[in-house]
């Protein structure tokens, strides 16, 4: 039996942190959260329950009552908020325009801070989905609000060019100069919002940058493997 282990990963959009994370998580036999999908389930609901998102305190209080479950295995992650399946619908660009409203809210920050420890540290104990092997968590301040004593603490980085480019391709099925453009207008936005709740841009002090600018998905979860069994080791 060895110890459990969690990983946490940080980065901005088009990182390519998310395919990577459940990659490695199911290379590794852990646990998968992605902690952006309870930010976008939370704006769904809001939505949802007709709640005005400019209205900070309203927001909190239906967060506060949020039904939401993270489904963690890394081969099918699912979010179901209130029975229903959402785990498709939240990835509609009317959540991505509208989820900053909510993921800069500090007192939702708070609560789903706690939501997202608690699912860390059952997955430590024998009986969760990884039966104690351990998870790995991703989003924007994992490696240094939600679990800074995580096992591994990586920030995945690539420069804005790359990040466009995969995030276009994502969205739109080609890099061509108007996808590109597209994604420009809502994805340097976006970033530019986040970072004024969480510094997911620049490495914190113990936290590993792999940056994935020149490296294609195969290279880049062999890499994130290595720093994993590594710091597994003891050897950073
Ligand atoms: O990674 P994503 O695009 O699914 O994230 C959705 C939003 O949630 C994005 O605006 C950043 C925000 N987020 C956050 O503030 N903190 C996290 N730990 C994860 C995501």
């Amino acid at each position: 039996m060895t110890a459990p282990v969690t990983v946490a990963i940080d980065g901005p959009s088009g990182s390519g942190k998310s395919t990577v994370s459940k990659r490695l998580a199911a290379a590794l036999g852990l646990a998968y959260l992605d902690t952006g999908a309870m930010y976008r389930a939370a704006t769904w609901w809001c939505r949802r329950r007709g709640v005005d998102l400019d209205s900070a305190a309203e927001v909190t209080a239906a967060v506060a009552v949020m039904p939401l479950e993270m489904g963690i295995d890394p081969a099918d992650p699912t979010v179901v908020c209130d029975g229903v399946d959402i785990t498709t619908e939240i990835r509609l660009s009317e959540i991505s325009a509208a989820v900053s409203a909510v993921a800069t809210n500090l007192d939702v920050r708070a609560e789903l801070r706690e939501r997202q420890r608690a699912v860390i540290a059952a997955e430590r104990r024998p009986g969760g989905f990884s039966d104690g092997r351990g998870i790995v968590a991703e989003g924007r301040d994992i490696t240094t609000v939600v679990a800074p004593d995580a096992d591994v603490r990586l920030l995945l980085t690539a420069d804005e060019s790359a990040r466009l480019a995969r995030r276009a391709r994502e969205l739109h099925g080609t890099d061509d100069a108007e996808s590109l453009a597209a994604t420009r207008a809502e994805v340097v936005g976006r970033d530019a919002r986040d970072s004024t709740v969480s510094a997911f841009l620049t490495a914190a002090d113990g936290v590993v940058t792999v940056d994935s600018s020149r490296l294609d998905l195969e290279q880049t979860v062999e890499l994130v493997l290595d720093v994993v069994e590594r710091a597994r080791r003891g050897a950073l």
